[in-house]
């Protein structure tokens, strides 16, 4: 659930649907576990985890929301279309410091940059980094005009009346001797105090679970209504700006010291110090303190003190060199290994998971972790040599294990506490068959390393159902086939029900009709009967659901209907071959214009064998394994014969190139970054090619355009850092459109 908990923006309808039944299902149970019974078997946050997310995917899917809603009353939508807000002068991030020696390192680096100063003694300050959101605060003429997020760092949202609402905010300004204009940021917080205080309001009225004090912070700031925002408590820091007419002080400490005499909060634990053995003595002294302080702290930051040091030193990549936040210790947190299951993936990877009891760690339920492949369960990596200790330690059922979070990365094991191995327990025996369909599992020998595959593989490709079932999830998937309202939850149904082995088969549902439809009413009947028998309910049959089942299914062969002749990028990638991904499937677009020309050149490199560059074309961006992956899909017979069924049903287009040499962006070179909502990767970069742009895979001062959507990391700070013009999607969107 948490630990791997996927987006909720990708799910589709009907998979909404599917995991609102299964929440409903673990909820209703939890519920009367812990009010009837008295017996919990889930912690608190275990279970506020799973209702946030059943509440979040009611949100994004209103009309799933029935009459036996869990959610009580929900607290208002996150408010929508707050106007955009660019940053005077960008809000960048820190670079981090895990270690005492990447602080000295931090601290080498000032010496040698400042290195014919001779005489230059460099001071530091030290103050907590504070675990909240950070904000941007315009005043002019000590007036509060205008507050905003920190968003992508170059654009944010304008939320000035809800930041109004925090009594640490100044409308204006306090005593004298501000700049003309200046922004004042910092960090907007919420105290462990009024999180608590909050979840018991919202329980009072059966309303909302809130998972941690930075989350709920955030929401309460993105709130349509001001006065939602005001009932929240929240606090502010200020320790920073941005755009200012004047410097505030000559030294950063005196100038935050400054925005306390002009009425903002500062945190009291800031220090100025002079030697990196005094900044990391105050990391400890923070460290200490951390616990009681009553709100979430990740670390310390440090900075150079002198504001004339700072400028010298300046920027590199987004982040200023002159500054450093050390970090504190990933949370750990101790559980057991209740079972290791194997995953059979689309390829055929055998992939371990650990089931663990569920646990909190940094903010969220993990119970199910990666283990990624045999070696690693016994404890070695690719060259052999042992991880998690000195000697070889593996993971085995019954383990008590450490595991960690460290802010966004995935959770994982770091340690085995052997002390607590069951006298019983014994070592993981990792299947050399395919546990789904039998057929020998192998490591493949990788040619130019002469290794062995990390990975283990099932070598049953389509006849085994967990690699065909596999490949359908992703045929009807987004990027590929795009059916809509036929995501990962309907494939199983249709498949573990027969009606479809391979993807023609989905094409041909229409006919069978009847039968889809009786698929469709088992699955539900067998999931209200669980909620049912866990909520102790007499089942009763519902006849309006029947009929509104009636009417997916036709919206269902509709979406199937309108994909009978895909574009042949998308096609292609849709096939699931090996190695070919969207990219690479755009590419071969391109080069073979046709299906029937690639068909055609693939079973002529099946039949010569060997000789591929014969065959294939050479072409830039594709090497020997992509070409290797292609003549293998069609030296299997079966592949040849599924692919020829489904082109009796679907007709890709063949590709026309169409490039417009007038468009805005013909002749530019963009780079694509962060995740887009509107389009995929694949669709992005046809559209500007199309428009005669040429689509670049990193940033360098040859790039004219970055597209970054959110998430977007170190190609959006080099753009940053290297002036180039930054859009966001729909700035894109409108630019192409001239
Ligand atoms: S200074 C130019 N000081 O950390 C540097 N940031 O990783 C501007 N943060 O986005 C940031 N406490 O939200 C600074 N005492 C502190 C901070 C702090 C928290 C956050 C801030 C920033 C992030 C950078």
């Amino acid at each position: 659930m948490s630990g791997e908990a996927r987006e909720i923006e990708s799910y589709s309808e009907p998979e909404a649907k599917a995991e609102l039944d299964r929440l409903h299902e673990v909820l209703t149970k939890a519920d009367l576990l812990y009010h009837q019974q008295d017996a919990p078997e889930m912690t608190d946050a275990d279970y506020d985890a799973l209702k946030l997310r059943y509440q979040m995917l009611e949100t994004a899917f209103p009309e799933l929301r029935g009459p036996d809603s869990l959610s009580g009353k929900v607290g208002a939508p996150p408010a929508e279309g707050f106007a955009k807000v660019r940053h005077a002068v960008p809000m960048l991030s820190l670079a981090k410091a895990y270690t005492d020696e990447d602080v000295q390192d931090f601290a080498d680096r000032a010496r040698r940059f400042f290195e014919r100063d001779k005489d230059l003694k460099l001071v530091f300050t030290a103050e907590p980094k504070i675990d909240g959101l950070s904000a941007s605060l315009r005043y002019e003429n000590g007036v509060l005009v205008k507050g905003a997020t920190r968003g992508d760092g170059a654009v944010g949202e304008d939320i000035t009346e809800n930041l109004k609402t925090i009594a640490d905010i100044p409308h204006k300004l306090a005593g004298s001797g501000w700049p003309e204009v200046i922004e004042i940021r910092g960090e907007v917080y919420m105290t462990y105090a009024e999180f608590e205080a909050l979840k018991e309001r919202s329980a009072a009225v059966g309303g909302q679970a809130y998972v941690n004090p930075r989350n709920t912070a955030a929401g309460s700031l993105r709130q349509k209504d001001p006065s939602v925002t005001a009932s929240r408590n929240l606090k502010f820091f200020a320790y920073a700006w941005g755009y200012t007419t004047a410097d505030p002080a000559p030294a950063q400490f005196d100038a935050v010291q400054k925005f306390g005499a002009w009425g903002f909060k500062v945190n009291p634990l800031m220090i100025r110090a002079s030697s990196i053995e005094e900044l990391i003595a105050h990391y400890h002294v923070i460290e200490e303190q951390r616990s009681s302080l009553g709100y979430d702290i990740d670390g310390v930051v440090y900075k150079i003190d002198d504001l004339e040091l700072q400028r010298r030193w300046g920027f590199s990549s987004g982040e200023p060199r002159w500054a450093v936040a050390h970090k504190f210790p990933a949370e750990q947190a101790f559980t057991t290994v209740r079972a290791i299951d194997i995953q059979v993936g689309r390829t055929g990877t055998l992939a371990p998971v650990a089931r663990l009891a569920p646990v909190g760690v940094g903010g969220v339920v993990v119970e199910n972790v990666t283990l990624h492949n045999e070696d690693y369960i016994a404890g070695i990596d690719s060259n052999g040599l042992p991880i998690r200790g000195d000697e070889p330690i593996d993971i085995r059922v019954g383990d008590t294990v450490v595991i960690q979070r460290a802010g966004d990365v995935i959770p994982q094991i770091v340690r085995v506490v052997l002390e607590k191995r069951p006298a019983d327990a014994v070592p993981f025996e990792f299947p050399h068959v395919c546990p789904v369909c039998g057929s020998p599992a192998t490591r493949e020998l990788n040619e130019k390393t002469g290794k062995e595959d990390s990975r283990r593989r099932c070598t049953g490709e389509l006849i085994c159902p967990a690699q065909a079932v596999e490949q359908l999830k992703h045929f009807v998937s987004r990027g590929a086939m795009d059916i809509e309202g036929l995501g990962a939850e309907n494939i199983d149904v249709l498949f573990n029900s027969g009606l479809v082995k391979t993807a023609a088969d989905i094409f041909t549902l229409r006919d069978r009709r009847d039968q889809v439809q009786a698929a469709f009413a088992a699955r539900r009947e067998e999931q209200s009967r669980l909620r049912d028998e866990a909520a102790g309910k007499v089942r009763k049959a519902s006849r309006s659901v029947e009929e509104r089942s009636f009417q997916g299914l036709d919206k269902l062969f509709a979406a199937i209907d309108a994909r009978r002749e895909p574009e042949l990028d998308r096609f292609i990638f849709a096939l699931g071959i090996r190695h070919i991904g969207e990219t690479t499937g755009a590419v071969l677009a391109k080069t073979f214009t046709s299906m029937d020309n690639l068909r055609a050149k693939g079973i002529e490199a099946a039949s010569v064998g060997g000789a591929l560059h014969e065959v294939f074309p050479s072409v830039n961006g594709i090497g020997d394994t992509v070409w290797e992956a292609l003549r293998d899909f069609f030296d299997n017979q079966r592949n040849v014969e599924v692919l020829d069924r489904l082109l009796e049903q679907v007709k890709p287009r063949d590709y026309v190139v169409t490039v417009s040499a007038d468009s805005e962006v013909a002749g530019k070179t963009v780079v694509f970054t962060g995740s887009l909502e509107k389009l995929t990767r694949g669709e992005a970069k046809a559209m500007a090619e199309r428009l005669g742009a040429k689509v670049a895979g990193s940033v360098s001062k040859n790039t004219d355009i970055v597209v970054a959507g959110p998430g977007a990391g170190s190609k959006l700070k080099d753009a940053q850092a290297l002036g180039i013009l930054v859009l966001d999607e729909d700035q894109w969107l409108e630019l192409a459109a001239k």
